[in-house]
């Protein structure tokens, strides 16, 4: 597998959506508070900076780790809770933040799995959405992309755990 030369997405762009969906987060949540709950690993890099510009939310940050003990570019959707949230969310605003929405079966199991503590409210963020290859019926409250179906790398995402430190989002193809 290689890494595409040109970013589908640079720094600068992806920066400029995560302001954007803050804003609304922030607006839809103004003055209230919200438990932020980051899906590792993917998600990491998206929750770390969409939190710094929700301003107007007493915001509370945990994580969830799940794994779909796949590997590679193909998640089995055996999906099983590896690192649970440490808090309490009942009567609680949650958001759950996750890097990539894709057949649904992630988050399927997370809506279902928080939405069973009795949240306030729970909605749902992902940095990108790959419409096209969705099995579960879901969607996403905020998105930041929608893009093809294609596998992509960077900005937290991975690809057999590398490429998650690089600043902007690529796509990766077989050689
Ligand atoms: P889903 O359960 O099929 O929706 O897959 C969601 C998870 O699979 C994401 O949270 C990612 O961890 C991983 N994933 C799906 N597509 C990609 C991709 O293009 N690049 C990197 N990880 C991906
Ligand atoms: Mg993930």
């Amino acid at each position: 597998m290689k890494k595409s030369d040109e970013p589908l997405f640079n720094a600068k762009k992806i920066n400029n959506r995560v302001v954007s969906l803050s804003c609304k987060i922030e607006k839809d949540f103004y003055l209230e508070d919200l438990v932020v709950v980051c899906v590792l690993k993917g998600a990491f890099i998206f929750a770390a900076d969409l939190i710094r510009y929700i301003g107007f939310c007493e915001c509370i940050l945990d994580f969830v780790k799940i794994s779909s003990y796949g590997s590679g570019t193909e998640s089995s959707g055996n999906i099983i809770l590896t690192k649970d949230l440490e808090i309490g969310i009942r009567d609680k605003n949650v958001l759950i933040v996750d890097d990539i929405l894709d057949t649904g079966a992630s988050l399927s199991y997370l809506v279902n799995l928080l939405g069973s503590r009795d949240p306030k409210t729970l909605r749902t963020c992902v940095l990108l959405d790959k419409p096209e290859r969705r099995k579960h019926k879901i969607q996403a409250d905020y998105v930041g992309f929608e893009i093809e179906n294609q596998f992509v790398i960077g900005y937290g995402l991975d690809y057999n755990e590398k490429y998650r430190e690089l600043p902007g989002i690529y796509t990766l193809k077989e050689f």
